[in-house]
C-alpha cells in the first residue's frame, strides 16, 4: 500500500459518543478540521446552534435518510440523501426533524467534537460562569478559541497541538470559579494576599481539567497562560520555550483582547494600540515569534475578521 494512505474500515471510528436517540462517532481529524459521522432516529428533532463560540465552517452530507428543515415560518423544506448543507456560523438556531434514520457526514472546523460531551458542556458551563461574573468580558473565551487557532495554523503547530490549544484557550480562566467573588470583582488595586488568591487561577482551572484524559494538553496550556517568555510569570516562573507553545498563544490572544474590550477600570483601547502594546512587549513578558505570527493573521484577515470583535 502507497505510504501515507490510510483506509479506515466501517468501525475504525477514533472516538464514539452515544446517546438515547444519537451516535456520533469522531472518523478523523487534523486538528483544525474534524470529520464526523452521524447517525440520528426517525422522529427526533436536533438543531445547529446559532452561536458564535465555535463559529468556523461547518458541512452536513446527508448519507442516508430524510430530514426535514423547519424554516421560520412553520413551513418544512426536505432533505435528501445526496444533499448538503453548508455554514459559517448561523444569526439564529436553525432546527431540523428526522423523518427517517439518517446518517450524516460532517466535515467542521475548528474542532467541536468533544464539546458535546456532557463533560465538556459542564467545563463550558463553568467558564462561561467566571466570564458572566465580568460582563465586560463577554464572549472574550470564544474570541479567544477562534483566535488562537487561527495563530496555531499560522505556527504550524500538529493536529493534536490545535485541539489542546482550542480546548485550553476557551477554559483559560475556568480555575477563577475557584477564586472568592470578592477578589474576582474587585476593580481597585488588590492586597498582596488577594493577588496571591488570584494567581491561583492557573492551577485550579489545570487541576479540574486534568481530571479528563482528552484536556490533558489543554490543562498544560491552563496551568502555564500567565508565564512569561522571560521567566517573570506565574505561577512556576517559567521561560522560554520550558513554557508550553499554546501557553504562549493564549498568553498574547487573552491580552490582545483584554485591552481592546472595554474593562471597568479602562477605556477600550484601539484594535492598532492593542498590536503595538503586544509589540512592545514581544521577548519580554511574549514568544517573539507568537507575536510576529499573531500580528500576521490580524493584519492577513482583509476584513478585520480576526479582529471582528473589537469595538
Ligand atoms: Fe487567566
Ligand atoms: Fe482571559
Amino acid at each position: 500500500m502507497p505510504k501515507g494512505l490510510t483506509i479506515g474500515r466501517s468501525d475504525d471510528v477514533r472516538e464514539r459518543i452515544e446517546k438515547r436517540t444519537t451516535i456520533l462517532e469522531l472518523l478523523d481529524t487534523n486538528g483544525s478540521v474534524e470529520i464526523t459521522r452521524q447517525r440520528i432516529v426517525a422522529g427526533r428533532h436536533f438543531n445547529l446552534y446559532a452561536d458564535d463560540e465555535w463559529s468556523g465552517f461547518e458541512f452536513l452530507y446527508l448519507v442516508s435518510g430524510t430530514m426535514m428543515l423547519e424554516d421560520d415560518e412553520g413551513g418544512e423544506i426536505p432533505i435528501n440523501p445526496g444533499d448538503f448543507i453548508r455554514h459559517n456560523g448561523l444569526s439564529e438556531k436553525v432546527y431540523f426533524r428526522v423523518e427517517t434514520d439518517v446518517e450524516m457526514l460532517m466535515v467542521c472546523t475548528p474542532p467541536s467534537f468533544h464539546l458535546i460531551r456532557e463533560d465538556m458542556q459542564e467545563m463550558i458551563a463553568m467558564a462561561q460562569a467566571v466570564e458572566e461574573k465580568d460582563p465586560t468580558t463577554d464572549g472574550h473565551c470564544s474570541r479567544l478559541g477562534r483566535l488562537a487557532i487561527l495563530i496555531g495554523e499560522r505556527l504550524g503547530l500538529t493536529g493534536e497541538e490545535l485541539i489542546s490549544l482550542s480546548y485550553g484557550a476557551f477554559l483559560h480562566d475556568v480555575g477563577k470559579v475557584r477564586v472568592p467573588d470578592v477578589v474576582l470583582n474587585k476593580t481597585t488595586k488588590l492586597t498582596d494576599r488577594e493577588r496571591e488568591e488570584m494567581q491561583k487561577h492557573p492551577d485550579y482551572g489545570a487541576d479540574m481539567l486534568s481530571e479528563r484524559d482528552y484536556l490533558g494538553g489543554a490543562a498544560d496550556i491552563v496551568r502555564a497562560h500567565h508565564e512569561r517568555w522571560d521567566g517573570k510569570g506565574y505561577p512556576r516562573g517559567l521561560r522560554g520555550t520550558d513554557i508550553p507553545i499554546g501557553a504562549r498563544v493564549v498568553a498574547v490572544v487573552d491580552t490582545y483582547d483584554a485591552i481592546v474590550s472595554a474593562r471597568p477600570y479602562k477605556k477600550a483601547l484601539a484594535k492598532d494600540e492593542a498590536l503595538r502594546e503586544l509589540e512592545r512587549n514581544a521577548g519580554t513578558q511574549f514568544d517573539p515569534g507568537v507575536v510576529r505570527a499573531f500580528l500576521e493573521v490580524v493584519r492577513n484577515s482583509e476584513d478585520g475578521k480576526a479582529g471582528a470583535d473589537v469595538s
